[in-house]
């Protein structure tokens, strides 16, 4: 099966940085399927994410999405491609507004109608155990509420895959237990889902593949058991 994304030679470096921040990597992430990301502070887990979702452009190499060199394509194909993909910053960045708008927002943007789109940020709300949250504030929320808040967006907007960067940062057991549930299920659908994450107990209990990133590059890859021994 073709890959959903796919970093062919990718190099990258920030603008007035002197290093690598990724040198020569190439990854498939690909539709149904779950990829966990980890490696030690700074080995370029964000960046490698950030350059699959194409927020970031390479410095050298091709991002692929559904076939399309992504950063060869003309302004209208980018935009329908980068729909296809939602990344989740590890900080959550919220919109004023309620939780439940917040979990709204990303189908408001999509253009939904404001009634469907409130319906299905209630269902993932109440599928996550956190409808008890629709009417907060967004700045009555905790560090824990925000992050979900934050991950039920991307996940209410049905992207066909979706990036987690670090997503149990903040999460309580209970939760994690919960989002681990909820992830399975998203990719037994068809999405294809990757986690970047120093959390090794959740990276194993949904990952189907494990790649572990060291000062930029790939070091490992295989099956979860095997790469993700402690
Ligand atoms: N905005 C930036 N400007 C310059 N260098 C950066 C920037 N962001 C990251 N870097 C550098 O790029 C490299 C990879 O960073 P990255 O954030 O991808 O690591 P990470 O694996 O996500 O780390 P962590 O586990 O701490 O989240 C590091 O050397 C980092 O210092
Ligand atoms: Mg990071």
């Amino acid at each position: 099966m073709r890959a959903a994304i796919e970093l062919r030679g990718v190099w990258h470096t920030y603008p007035g940085s002197r290093r690598w921040a990724l040198e020569g990597v190439d990854l498939e992430i690909r539709e149904g399927r779950i990829l966990a990301v980890v490696g030690p502070n700074g080995s370029g887990k964000t960046t490698m994410l950030k350059l699959a979702g194409t927020l970031y452009r390479p410095t050298r190499g091709t991002v692929r999405l559904w076939g399309s060199d992504f950063w060869a394509s003309d302004g209208s194909q980018r935009l329908r491609l980068r729909r296809l993909v939602v990344y989740v910053h590890e900080k959550p960045v919220l919109v004023r507004g309620t939780a439940l708008h917040n979990v709204a927002y990303g189908l408001l943007l999509r253009g939904y109608p404001p009634e469907e789109a409130l319906e299905r940020a209630r269902s993932v709300m109440e599928r996550m155990g956190v409808a008890g949250l629709a009417s907060r504030e967004r700045g009555q929320l905790s560090a824990g509420e925000a992050q979900l808040v934050s991950i039920l967006r991307a996940v209410a907007a049905e992207p066909r895959v979706l990036l987690l960067d670090e997503p149990t940062a903040h999460l309580d057991l209970e939760k994690r237990r919960r989002l681990a549930s909820l992830l399975r299920e998203l990719r037994d659908r068809g999405m294809g889902v990757v986690v970047a994450t120093h959390d090794y107990l959740l990276a194993r209990r949904v990952a189907d593949e494990a790649v572990v990133l060291e000062e930029g590059r790939i070091r490992v890859r295989g099956p979860p058991g095997r790469v993700l021994e402690v």
